[in-house]
C-alpha cells in the first residue's frame, strides 16, 4: 500500500491543500485563491493575504481530505510550505500543519516552494535527475539544474522583476486587466510586435542572469509618447506595444535558456529534459521560443499541465515524498523562512519582489 502525503501551501495568494500518493497518484489538489480579496489594490496584499490563509486553510484541507476519500488517520505525513514567500502567509500554513500534526501524530516534512515547483516534472512525467528547470512566474525567475530532491544548482535567474511581475505591470500601463499575462497575450495576438524596438536586456552578456524592469520602462516610454502625441491609445497601439513587450520576454527567455542549455550540456551528468514551471509558462510566444530550442538541441521538452505549473499542494506533497525518501522528515526545525535560497553557493540576486522576497 503506497503511502500517502497531505501537502499544505500558503506562500503567496493561494491556499491549497492536496493529497498525493508515493506511487504519483494526486487524489485531491484543492486551491482557493485569493484573486478578488486582492482585486482592488492592483497587487498581493500580505496581511490580507495572511489573514485569508488562516481562515480558509482547515477547509481547504478538509476538502483535500474528502476529495480524496481519505481521513487525517489514513495520512503518513504532512508536507507544508516553510518558505521562500510572504511570511505571514507561510506562518499561517506553517502553524496549522504543526497542529495537525501534533494532532494525529505525523510527521511533518517542511518544504521549499521552488523545490516543489522545480521537482514537479517528476511528479508529472517522471523525468530523471539531473534536469533542466525555467521556473518562471509572478514572484520568480530561475534557470536550475536539478540533481536531486535537495540538490539544486542555480545556473541564472533574473537581477530584478520576475517576468510575470513584468507582464502584470505592463498590462497595467496599457490599461489592461489582471493578471496581465493572459490580457497582454490576447492584445499581442493582434499585435504587431516589430513596430516598437524594445530591447533585450543583458543579451549582450554571455551567463544566464536575466533583466525585465527595462523592458516595462521602455514600454512606458512608448506610451507616453503616443499619450502625447495623439491624447490616448487605440487598441491597435495598445496590442502593438503589447506584442513588443511580449516578444521581448519570449526572446530573452529563449536565450538566456538556450546559454544554460548550453553549459548544462557540458557537465559530465547531462540533463534529460528542459522542464519548465510558473505561471508564466503558459505563454505560447514563450512555449513555442523553448520548444524550438528543444527540438534545436535534442533535449526532450517538458511542461507539466498548467494546474501544476501555478502554485498548488500536489507539488508541495509530492516534494515532501522525495524528501522523506532521503530521509529529511523532520531533519531541520520546521520554522517559516521568509528567504530560502535552492542553491545556497549562488550569491542573492536580488531584493524583494511583490509577492515578498525573493529566493
Ligand atoms: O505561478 P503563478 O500562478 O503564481 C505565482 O506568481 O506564484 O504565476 C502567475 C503569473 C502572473 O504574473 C501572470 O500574469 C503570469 O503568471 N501569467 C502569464 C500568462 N498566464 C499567467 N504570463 C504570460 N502569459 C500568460 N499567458
Ligand atoms: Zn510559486
Amino acid at each position: 500500500m503506497p503511502r500517502h502525503f497531505l501537502g499544505i501551501e500558503s506562500s503567496c495568494d493561494d491556499t491549497g491543500a492536496a493529497v498525493v500518493s508515493e506511487d504519483r497518484e494526486i487524489l485531491s489538489n484543492i486551491v482557493v485563491d485569493q484573486a478578488e480579496l486582492h482585486a482592488a489594490f492592483g497587487g498581493v496584499v500580505p496581511e490580507i493575504a495572511a489573514r485569508a490563509h488562516a481562515e480558509k486553510l482547515d477547509t481547504a484541507a478538509a476538502l483535500a481530505l474528502k476529495a480524496a476519500g481519505k481521513a487525517l488517520s489514513d495520512i503518513d505525513a504532512i508536507a507544508v510550505t516553510a518558505g521562500p514567500g510572504l511570511i505571514g502567509g507561510v506562518l499561517s500554513g506553517v502553524m496549522f500543519a504543526r497542529g495537525l500534526a501534533a494532532g494525529s501524530g505525523a510527521p511533518l516534512v517542511a518544504v521549499n516552494h521552488l523545490a516543489g515547483h522545480a521537482l514537479t516534472p517528476r511528479l508529472t512525467d517522471d523525468v530523471e535527475f539531473p534536469y533542466l528547470m525555467l521556473l518562471v512566474s509572478g514572484g520568480h525567475c530561475q534557470l536550475l539544474m536539478v540533481r536531486g530532491p535537495d540538490n539544486f544548482s542555480r545556473l541564472g535567474g533574473t537581477i530584478d522583476d520576475a517576468p510575470g511581475e513584468a507582464f502584470d505591470k505592463s498590462a497595467r500601463l496599457l490599461g489592461l486587466p489582471q493578471p496581465g499575462g493572459p490580457a497582454i497575450e490576447a492584445a499581442a495576438n493582434t499585435g504587431n510586435p516589430k513596430r516598437f524596438a524594445f530591447p533585450r536586456p543583458l543579451l549582450d552578456r554571455n551567463d544566464c542572469n536575466m533583466s525585465f524592469s527595462g523592458l516595462k520602462t521602455a514600454l512606458r516610454r512608448e506610451r507616453d509618447k503616443l499619450i502625447d502625441a495623439q491624447g490616448g491609445l487605440t487598441r491597435q497601439d495598445q496590442s502593438d506595444l503589447a506584442g513588443g513587450f511580449q516578444a521581448a520576454v519570449a526572446d530573452v527567455l529563449t536565450e538566456k535558456t538556450r546559454r544554460a542549455i548550453a553549459l548544462a550540456m557540458s557537465d559530465d551528468t547531462p540533463p534529460t529534459c528542459l522542464a519548465v514551471a510558473g505561471g508564466v509558462a503558459a505563454n505560447k510566444a514563450i512555449r513555442a521560443g523553448l520548444e524550438t530550442i528543444s527540438a534545436e538541441t535534442g533535449l526532450p521538452f517538458c511542461a507539466p499541465p498548467l494546474a501544476l505549473c501555478t502554485d498548488n499542494a500536489a507539488m508541495i506533497a509530492w516534494a515532501g515524498i522525495e524528501l522523506d525518501r532521503i530521509g529529511a522528515t523532520n531533519r531541520a526545525p520546521l520554522t517559516a523562512r521568509p528567504r530560502w535560497p535552492l542553491d545556497a553557493t549562488q550569491p542573492a540576486l536580488l531584493g524583494s519582489g511583490k509577492k515578498g522576497a525573493k529566493a
